[in-house]
C-alpha cells in the first residue's frame, strides 16, 4: 500500500481512516507480574559503513571477504552461520542494497509482457494490452515448484510458477502517474481507455520462472502465465454464497462477483494453492450523496459505513465514470434500480470484495473463490498453524485499518496427509475453506487472551444493537461488525501473519496507529492498552507524526489445543523504533544503528532456515533511510520481561500501563539485510525449498513523484529498475527481484 504514515494520505485507503468507533474496552491495567527481569542493555556497535557500489541500482554492499561466517560453496550445511552477513546501513539511494556476497537481480516489472506476441513495454505511458503484462505494485508473493512435466513438485529448485499480488497504482488525484502519456486525467470523467489500464494492472500474476545457466528469468510464452484482474469472473464460496446480500444484476443469484482488488498479502495451502488478500477494496466504489435515503437509510447504511464508504465519497480512480459499459457502472454502488433485492443494480456489489481468495496457480481453467467463510475485512496475509493429521486447520489473519482486529479461522475439516498432494485442488479448498469457525482476539492485559467465536448464536452478535444480523453469511460479510459486538481489541494495524516453524508461534506486524493516544481526543483516537501500548511524537523532515508511529510485531502462543485454542498468551516481539529514540517510552527493545527499522508489514518465516524476515513499508523514518527487509532469529513468547510505560498525562499525574516485550534482540538475531529504493516499499517474499533463491518485490519505487514532473525523469524520486539497466525507459516500475549467495549458499548465511 501507500507509505503507511503520510499524512497526505488520502481518504480511500484503509490505512488513513479509522471507521471503527465502536466503544470496545481499553484494557485495565491491572497485572500480576509475569516476568520481571531486568534486561542487560547491550553496548554500543560500530557502525558498518556500507558503501553503495558504482552506478547500477542493485548493489552489494557491507562486509569484506574476510567474513568469517560465510558458507562453504559445497553445501554450506556444517560451517554456515544463520545471520552471517554483514547488516547493510541505512540507505536513500536509488538502489537495492544487500549484503556483500549476495547478488540482486530484476526479474519481473511493471508491463513485462507475459505472451510470445505481447509487445516488449516502452514504458513511456503508450502501452497497452496490460491483461497480457505484469500488473503494477507487486505484493506479496508465493512459488509453486514445477517438474519438467509440468507437476507440482516440492523438490524442483530451479523451476517454478510465482504467484504475485498487485496491489494497486501509483496515483495522485484519480489518475495513475505512470501508466499514460502525461499521467493521464485527473477530473471526472476520465476517459475508458485510461480506465481499462487501471483495472487490468489490479490483480494477480502467475508466471512461470526458471534457472537457466545460474540466471533466472520468468517465460514470456509460458502456457502457465495468467493473469487475474479487477474485472475477471470470480466465484463466491462458503457461506456467503447465493445470500441475498450478493446479489447483483451480474449474479442475481448472487454465486459470483468480478475481479479482486488491492491484493496485499498471500498465503501458500499445504494443499498447494495460492491465497491472496483482497485491501483497500471500498476506496474503489462510489455512492451517490442521497443514497443512504435512497436504501431508506437500511442496516446496508451501517454496514457501507464501517467498511469505509460514506455516501458522496469520491473513488480511488473514478472508474465508474467511464461511460454506460457495465464494467464501468459496477462501481457506483448507489441504490438505483426498482428492484427489492438489488438484482437490477450494484447497491450489493461492494460484499463482492473483501475475502481471501483462493486460486489455483497449475490450473488457469479453475475459476478463483472468494472464501467469505475466512471474513470480509481488509485482508493481508493468510498463514497457516502447523498442519496436524487428525486435527483441523487454523488460519491466521489481519485486518488492516486502524483500530481493527486480528482473526483466526478454524476449519470443520481435519486434516490428513493426503490432503497434501490431492487430485483437485480447488475440491480440497472447498472443503479446508468452506466450512469452519472464525474468531477475533481480544488480548488481556495478564499477558493472555482469547478468540471469541463470530457466531449468529452468540447472544452479543444475534441481539447487536448497531447492526441486526440476519444469518450466518451476514456475520462473515460484516466481521468487522461482529468483531465490535463482542469486544475484541482494536490493534495498531494489523498486517501480516507468520507462523515459526520452530514452535508453531504466530506473528503479527502491527505497522503503526496514528490514531493511537494516552489520552485520546477524538472519537476515532484509541487508548493505549497492553498489548498496543505506544503512543508518542516523532518527527520526520519539519513534520511531526503521532500515535504508535514505527509499529511493533505481536506473538502468540496458542494453548494446549493448539489449532483449535480458544486461549492464549502472548507477547510483543519487538517494538519498531528509531535507535537514538527513547529507550523507557519508544526504543523498547533498545534496537542499534544495524537493526532499527519502522512500520513492519511483510514477515515470512522461511521454511528452509528458520530466519524470520521482516519488510517495512514506511513513513517515518524515511527521511533517513529508505524501506529496508530484515532478518531475526526469534525466541518464544515470555523470554523477555514485563515492561510498564508510564506516561505523564496533560493534567498531572502518571498513566502506567504494562506490557510484556520480547528478549531484546542482539547482533547475532537481528539484522537489516536489504533497503529499497526511495517511495519504495519491500513487500513479498519466498525462498526455493532449498532456501538458495529468494524473491522479494520491491512496490512503487518513486511513488512521491509529482504528476506534473511526468516528463521529467531528474525530478523522479527513483528512476528503478530503469537505472539498473532492466528495460526500456526511467519511468519507475514495481518489480519482483531475486537474490542469491554468490557462494551458492543459503539466503541469510
Ligand atoms: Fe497493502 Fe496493509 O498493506
Ligand atoms: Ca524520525
Ligand atoms: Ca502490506
Amino acid at each position: 500500500m501507500k507509505k503507511s504514515n503520510d499524512l497526505s494520505l488520502p481518504d480511500f485507503n484503509a490505512e488513513s481512516v479509522s471507521h471503527n468507533d465502536s466503544p470496545n474496552e481499553s484494557f485495565s491495567s491491572v497485572l500480576d507480574t509475569r516476568l520481571s527481569r531486568r534486561s542487560v542493555l547491550r553496548g554500543g556497535l560500530a557502525s558498518a559503513a556500507a558503501a553503495v557500489f558504482g552506478s547500477v541500482g542493485l548493489s552489494a554492499c557491507g562486509g569484506g571477504d574476510d567474513d568469517d561466517s560465510a558458507s562453504t560453496p559445497q553445501a554450506g550445511a556444517t560451517t554456515e552461520k544463520l545471520l552471517g552477513f554483514q547488516a547493510v546501513s541505512k540507505s536513500l539511494a536509488d538502489t537495492v542494497v544487500v549484503p556483500a556476497g549476495y547478488t540482486a537481480s530484476v526479474l519481473y516489472a511493471l508491463g513485462d509482457p507475459l505472451r510470445a506476441s505481447t509487445a516488449a513495454y516502452k514504458n513511456d505511458g503508450t502501452d497497452t494490452d496490460f491483461e497480457n503484462r505484469a500488473g503494477d505494485h507487486h505484493d506479496g508473493m508465493e512459488l509453486y515448484g514445477l517438474s519438467s512435466d509440468g507437476r507440482p513438485s516440492t523438490e524442483i529448485v530451479d523451476r517454478g510458477l510465482l504467484a504475485i499480488n498487485h496491489e494497486a497504482t501509483t496515483d495522485e488525484r484519480l489518475s495513475s502517474h505512470f501508466l499514460h502519456v502525461n499521467g493521464g486525467t485527473t477530473t471526472l470523467p476520465r476517459p475508458a481507455a485510461e480506465i481499462d489500464k487501471e483495472t487490468a494492472i489490479h490483480g494477480i500474476s502467475i508466471i512461470e520462472v526458471r534457472k537457466t545457466a545460474n540466471k533466472w528469468e520468468y517465460v514470456q510464452n509460458s502456457a502457465f502465465n495468467s493473469r487475474l484482474t479487477a474485472l475477471s469472473d470470480i466465484e463466491i464460496a462458503g457461506p456467503a454464497r447465493g445470500n441475498a446480500l450478493m446479489v447483483t444484476k451480474y449474479s442475481v443469484n448472487g454465486t459470483k462477483t468480478r475481479g479482486t482488488l488491492n491484493n496485499c498479502g498471500t498465503g501458500k495451502t499445504p494443499w498447494g494453492t495460492f491465497l491472496s488478500g483482497e485491501e483497500n477494496w471500498f476506496g474503489y466504489f462510489v455512492r451517490g450523496t442521497t443514497d443512504d435515503a435512497a436504501r431508506g437509510n437500511d442496516k446496508s447504511v451501517v454496514s457501507l459505513r464501517r467498511y469505509g464508504r460514506t455516501q458522496g465519497q469520491a473513488s480511488r480512480h473514478g472508474w465508474e465514470s467511464g461511460g454506460t459499459d457495465d464494467k464501468y457502472a459496477r462501481w457506483n454502488i448507489s441504490k438505483l434500480g426498482v428492484s427489492t433485492n438489488g438484482s437490477d443494480d450494484y447497491r450489493n456489489e461492494m460484499n463482492g470484495m473483501g475475502y481471501i481468495i483462493e486460486v489455483d496457480p497449475y490450473d488457469k481453467s479453475r475459476s478463483a473463490k472468494k472464501r467469505t467463510a475466512l471474513g470480509r475485512y481488509a485482508h493481508e496475509s493468510a498463514s497457516f498453524g502447523k498442519a496436524v493429521p487428525g486435527q483441523p486447520l487454523a488460519i491466521y489473519m489481519g485486518d488492516d485499518a486502524r483500530n481493527e482486529y486480528i482473526y483466526k479461522f478454524v476449519s470443520a475439516a481435519t486434516w490428513t496427509a493426503a490432503d497434501a498432494t490431492p487430485t483437485d485442488r480447488m475440491t480440497t479448498g472447498d472443503r479446508f475453506l468452506d466450512a469452519g469457525k472464525l474468531y477475533v482476539a481480544k488480548f488481556n492485559a495478564d499477558g493472555g487472551g482469547q478468540w471469541i467465536e463470530l457466531s449468529i448464536t452468540n447472544p452479543a452478535i444475534a441481539a447487536y444493537a448497531t447492526y441486526a444480523f440476519a444469518d450466518q453469511a451476514d456475520v462473515v460479510v460484516n466481521a468487522r461488525l461482529a468483531g465490535d459486538a463482542v469486544g475484541a481489541t482494536k490493534m495498531d494495524r494489523p498486517e501480516w501473519s507468520g507462523v515459526n516453524p520452530l514452535n508453531g508461534e504466530i506473528y503479527f506486524t502491527l505497522t503503526n496507529n496514528s490514531d493511537r493516544r494516552v489520552e485520546p481526543t477524538t472519537s476515532s483516537q484509541r487508548g493505549v492498552d497492553s498489548a498496543n501500548p505506544r503512543a508518542y511524537t516523532d518527527v520526520r523532515g519539519s513534520t511531526t507524526q503521532s500515535g504508535n508511529v514505527n509499529g511493533h510485531i505481536l506473538r502468540v502462543k496458542e494453548g494446549p489445543a493448539g489449532n483449535s485454542a480458544l486461549t492464549f498468551t502472548w507477547d510483543v516481539y519487538m517494538f519498531g523504533a528509531e535507535s537514538a529514540a527513547n529507550p523507557d517510552l519508544v526504543n523498547l527493545s533498545k534496537l542499534t544503528g544495524e537493526q532499527d527499522f519502522s512500520s513492519p508489514d511483510g514477515l515470512v518465516f522461511s521454511p528452509a532456515t528458520g530466519i524470520c524476515w521482516v519488510q517495512t513499508d514506511d513513513g517515518a523514518y524515511t527521511d533517513v533511510t529508505n524501506c529496508m527487509m530484515l532478518a531475526a532469529l526469534p525466541g518464544q513468547v515470555g523470554d523477555g520481561q514485563k515492561l510498564t510505560l508510564n506516561y505523564t498525562k496533560t493534567a498531572g499525574g502518571t498513566l502506567a500501563i504494562d506490557t510484556y516485550v520480547g528478549k531484546n534482540p542482539t547482533p547475532e538475531t537481528l539484522k537489516r539485510f536489504l533497503v529499497g529504493t526511495p517511495g519504495c516499499e519491500v513487500t513479498g517474499l519466498v525462498e526455493t525449498s532449498d532456501g538458495k533463491t529468494m524473491f522479494v518485490n520491491i512496490q512503487h519505487p518513486g511513488e512521491n513523484t509529482a504528476l506534473a514532473n511526468i516528463n521529467d525523469p531528474s525530478k523522479y524520486t527513483s528512476q528503478w529498475p530503469g537505472n539498473a539497466g532492466y528495460g526500456a525507459g526511467r519511468r519507475p516500475r514495481s518489480a519482483t527481484i531475486v537474490i542469491t549467495k554468490n557462494d551458492g549458499g543459503r539466503i541469510g548465511t
